[in-house]
């Protein structure tokens, strides 16, 4: 999704751009773009595709050194990806230069009025609209900052807004939330201003998180912020404690197969400090009012809401929940969850999950939750995240950023995230928790450490699939949602059509499918009778000349003269198996995508946080 920079000081403004822009290209784009003003001159420099092409182009055709200025990557909305619409957009005045992250709903209304009013339209976008706005009210007033604020009183939609014009003398960017993430960082005579933490941490890791409805100035003193209202308002700041090496590819080839490796120590992060294995006790103080067993006790039914891969996490969350704490749960995708008119009151506690706290459609569920009178929890990745301030408390992933597009270590934390709830809300219920639920976590990231030693053979077999242009994944229980998972990682990384399908589903249609050509990954673990039933699925699918590569927990002679392929993963618990189980999957679809020459980190069309409806 797009990403926002912005810069006021001394330092040499478009390589601080530049260089933030990249912290943010795994959010997906499609073009980019920086401003810069010197004197009382604004300079762009726009490029579509990715930001190699704009660096390119400022080498060739440098900008004015000195000044301060903007930098935007977009992922087209309303317009073409191109050069003519990529950010920033100066206003036909050529006094505003802006840059937008979000959706004007009703820009067409106000482009009618601006052109009746006399201004021009150079590029296909909403954000031309609130640039050639912001100019008009300059007409009215001479603050940026009043002009800024006449403009959004008049937008309908999400967005996050930064504009600086060719007024005044001081070195001036002014900034508006509405839905995006934005943030302020702080360094001494020099104030940031970025959709995300990545961008600045090179240069501060003190910020502020504007709230929905707030209004920034920033300056080189610092920044004024008004709330919705219009009132002065201090908001809190944060100090950021992720490494800048944390961010960067660690000697990996990709940051998916980084995060990938990763998942050990994000896993081992994410119980640590929770869980009390002496006593056999979950501590979850950071769901703050929700901790309270007599809240708890209020709880009568769980909503989960999520989106792709998280929605895989919700499914499994379902389960777990269900067996071990009992309470009846719903799981909804964040984009269909209002349109059924949900029945929720205080005794439903909705929780939302989202790597990135940022998708607009998780958000919109939560707040239709709210709206009817249930209690809101998240479940989240990024501290300070939206979904985090709208919740009344949060059960952390700590799985430190995520960079690559396809969600990997975010979605296994989710799982163990979900597992440590569960036992809260089972220890809430005044349920024990027996030393066969708590004693696994403890031996997880040892099962992963020794998973990912399959990556070789899964690279060998790779050599041999990766030309197929279908594959079906299946599974059963816990497994289904991975069999989901499993597929939908390698559409987004390959680009290959996957499906995944509950096996005992298959012979009710998909079965149709297969052939001498397709491969079938079966997942084949946890309980027994689970387990043979999917081995005599594989048999439905050998009897048809169909390809299986198993993934297995059981020993291995049980399916050789059965399966293609079989990969051997530990057996941990029966119900933190999925975590173990997913990570084969991972590396088939890395490796998929990586031989079939495809952008791993940034596949095509898609974004990391999707910030739009
Ligand atoms: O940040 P979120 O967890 O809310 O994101 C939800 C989905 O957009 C995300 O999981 C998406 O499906 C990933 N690309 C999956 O790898």
């Amino acid at each position: 999704m797009c990403g926002i920079v912005g810069y006021v000081g001394q330092r040499e403004v478009v390589p601080l751009l530049l260089d933030g822009l990249g912290k943010l290209e795994y959010r997906g784009y499609d073009s980019a773009g920086v401003v810069v003003r010197h004197g009382h001159e604004l300079t762009t420099a726009k490029a579509e595709g990715k930001l190699e092409r704009l660096r390119a182009k400022l080498e060739r055709a440098p900008l004015p050194t000195g000044g301060y200025g903007l930098g935007h990557t977009r992922w087209a909305t309303h317009g073409a990806p191109s050069e003519r619409n990529a950010h920033p957009v100066v206003d036909s005045k050529g006094r505003v230069a802006l840059i937008h992250n979000g959706i004007i709903e009703n820009f067409l209304a106000l482009k009618h009025r601006l052109l009746d009013a006399g201004w021009t339209f150079a590029t296909d976008t909403d954000t031309e609209v609130v640039s050639n706005l912001v100019s008009s009210h300059l007409d009215e007033t001479s603050s940026l900052t009043e002009a800024v604020r006449r403009t959004i009183a008049e937008l309908e939609g999400m967005y996050a807004i930064a504009a600086l014009s060719t007024q005044g003398e001081e070195q001036e960017i002014v900034a508006a939330r509405h839905g995006p993430p934005l943030l302020l960082g702080y360094g001494e005579g020099e104030t940031f201003l970025a959709s995300d933490a990545a961008a600045l941490l090179a240069y501060t890791r003190d910020v502020t998180f504007l709230e929905n409805g707030d209004l920034a100035r920033l300056t080189t003193a610092g920044a004024t912020v008004w709330d919705a209202q219009g009132e002065e308002i201090e908001r809190p700041q944060h100090r950021i404690n992720w490494d800048p090496v944390q961010i960067e590819k660690g000697g990996y080839k990709h940051f998916m197969l980084k995060e990938i490796h990763e998942q050990a120590q994000a896993l081992q992060d994410t119980f640590s400090g929770r869980v009390d294995f002496e006593r056999r006790a979950i501590n979850l103080d950071s769901l703050g009012p929700l901790a309270d067993p007599d809240a708890l006790a209020g709880i009568e039914r769980i909503h989960l809401l999520a989106c792709g891969t998280s929605w895989h996490s919700a499914l499994i969350g379902k389960f777990f929940i269900e067996q071990l704490a009992r309470i009846p749960v719903e799981v909804d995708y964040g984009s269909e969850y209002r349109y059924r008119d949900p029945i929720v009151d205080s005794r439903v506690l909705a929780i939302g999950i989202s790597q990135s706290g940022e998708t607009a459609d998780t958000l919109s569920a939560m707040g239709a939750a709210r709206e009817r009178g249930g209690r809101l929890a998240a479940i989240s990745n990024v501290v300070g995240s939206q979904a985090t301030r709208i919740a009344e408390g949060v059960v952390y992933t700590n799985a430190g950023p995520e960079i690559g597009v396809a969600s990997t270590k975010a979605f296994t934390t989710q799982l163990e995230a979900l597992y440590l709830l569960s036992l809260f809300l089972r220890q809430s219920r005044g349920k024990p928790i027996d030393a066969d639920l708590l004693d696994p976590l403890a031996h997880l990231p040892q099962a992963i450490v020794e998973t990912l030693e399959r990556e070789d053979q899964i690279t060998e077999l790779t050599r041999k699939y990766f030309r197929s242009e279908n594959f079906l994944y299946l599974g059963r229980g816990l497994d289904y949602p991975i069999a989901l998972e499993g597929a939908l990682k390698l559409k987004e990384i390959s680009y290959i059509h996957a499906e995944g399908y509950p096996a005992g589903e298959m012979k009710h249609g998909p079965i149709a499918l297969i052939d001498e050509e397709m491969p079938v990954v079966a997942i084949v673990t946890g309980a027994q009778e689970v387990a043979d039933k999917v081995t005599s699925n594989i048999h439905e699918v050998k009897a048809r000349d169909g390809i299986v590569i198993a993934v297995t927990d059981r020993d291995p002679s049980s399916l050789e003269n059965l399966a293609d392929e079989i990969i051997t993963v530990p057996r941990i618990s029966p119900f933190l198996q999925p975590i173990v189980d997913v990570v084969p999957l991972q590396l088939l679809a890395y490796q998929v995508g990586v031989k079939r020459g495809c952008d791993v980190d940034q596949p095509r069309n898609l974004a990391k946080s999707v910030t739009v409806e």
